[in-house]
């Protein structure tokens, strides 16, 4: 039995989790700064930076309380190093190497994007070999897994990522950053009356793109504008997340397609679509020998269980860090 304490800190989340065997979350406190960034429009670095300063030893406290654990109950520090913005990062790197200095633990250094993935073991355990199809605000991937802990890129985005592509038509709408909820739910209100352009829809492999149809959107309410239409928002939304659905899905055929995997597994915060989880739903019908495991809707953010989950595929592979462990804001897999 291993009980990791995991620190996550790699945009406008705050978090401290501690979990066990990669598995069993026995807490996971998770301080959200969206109300800050919103009237923004976006995260803003320098305001990031202080507000994990000023909630690390909060959800600290919080986290070690809720498992009910004593420091000594631990055996690791799980750390997300990268990727994410410097400053962010730099906050969850000092809390995990104070903890770990002051328990003399050793230090798990862990990539977010593999603790996006890792989260679906909440859910069920990952078979070998999988698929993950990875979207988030950063990043859109869909990543070959041969083993546990072992990532190859099959595909990924050429301009913005699946997330940012929602938030940035969301802004467009005049709704909230981030935006990605909000447009799921609109979309099941609204119809799907506008058949938007799919990007690179003739090309082979696994890539994809979402900038044309950002431009797309915008072109779309900028002519309604212009003959003094109103723009039926349900409909915009649902015509949109259609479009980005499609995209994600038809890649994700063809790599499950050409790599028959026993997993596919969806992860990062765009998880959370419920369009998205009804497709990939219903694809995964077309190929009975793999079983979808969406990570479970509460651990589809940013969260640190889900670093701790990542933290023990390191663990279990002796892969430690010592007290200069650095960030790595480019960090991919
Ligand atoms: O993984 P995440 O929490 O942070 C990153 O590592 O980027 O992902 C955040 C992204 C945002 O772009 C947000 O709009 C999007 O996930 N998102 C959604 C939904 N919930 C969050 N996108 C589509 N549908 C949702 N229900
Ligand atoms: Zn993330």
């Amino acid at each position: 039995m291993t009980t990791l304490i995991a620190f996550e800190s790699s945009a406008d989340e705050t978090s401290v989790a501690v979990v066990k065997d990669g598995k069993e979350v026995l807490s996971n406190a998770v301080a959200t700064q969206i109300n800050s960034h919103q009237r923004f429009g976006g995260i803003v670095p320098e305001v990031a930076s202080r507000h994990h300063l000023e909630w690390i030893t909060k959800t600290l406290d919080i986290a070690m309380d809720e498992s009910g654990l004593q420091p000594e109950d631990i055996d690791g520090v799980a750390v997300t190093y990268g990727p994410g913005l410097v400053g962010s990062l730099l906050v969850g790197l000092m809390g995990a190497k104070t903890f770990a200095m002051a328990h003399n633990l050793p230090i798990i250094p862990v990539n977010h994007l593999a603790g996006h993935i890792a989260a679906a073991n909440f859910n069920k355990p990952i078979e070998y070999p999988a698929i993950a199809l990875m979207v988030s605000g950063g990043h859109t991937e869909l990543v070959l897994m041969t083993e546990e802990n072992s990532f190859e890129i099959l595909g990924e985005t050429y301009d913005d990522a699946a997330g940012e592509s929602y938030d940035k038509v969301g802004r467009l709408m005049g709704l909230n950053y981030p935006a990605g909820k909000a447009i799921d739910e609109l979309a099941a209100q609204g119809q799907v009356t506008i058949d938007f352009p799919q990007a690179m829809a003739h090309e082979a492999g696994y890539d994809f793109s979402f900038s044309g149809l950002k431009s797309a959107v915008i072109n779309q309410v900028h002519n309604a504008e212009q003959r003094g239409e109103e723009i039926n928002k349900a409909d915009l939304a649902a015509s949109f997340q259609a479009a980005v659905i499609k995209a994600l899905i038809e890649r994700t055929r063809r790599a499950l397609t050409d790599f028959p995997v026993k997993s596919l597994v969806l992860a990062g915060g765009v998880a959370a679509n419920s369009g998205l989880r009804a497709a990939l739903t219903e694809l995964i019908q077309e190929f009975p020998e793999t079983g979808f495991i969406p990570v479970p809707k509460q651990y589809t953010g940013d969260n640190a269980a889900m670093i701790g989950a990542a933290g023990y595929w390191n663990y279990k592979d002796g892969i430690f860090a010592d007290l200069d462990l650095n960030t790595h804001p480019g960090l991919d897999f």
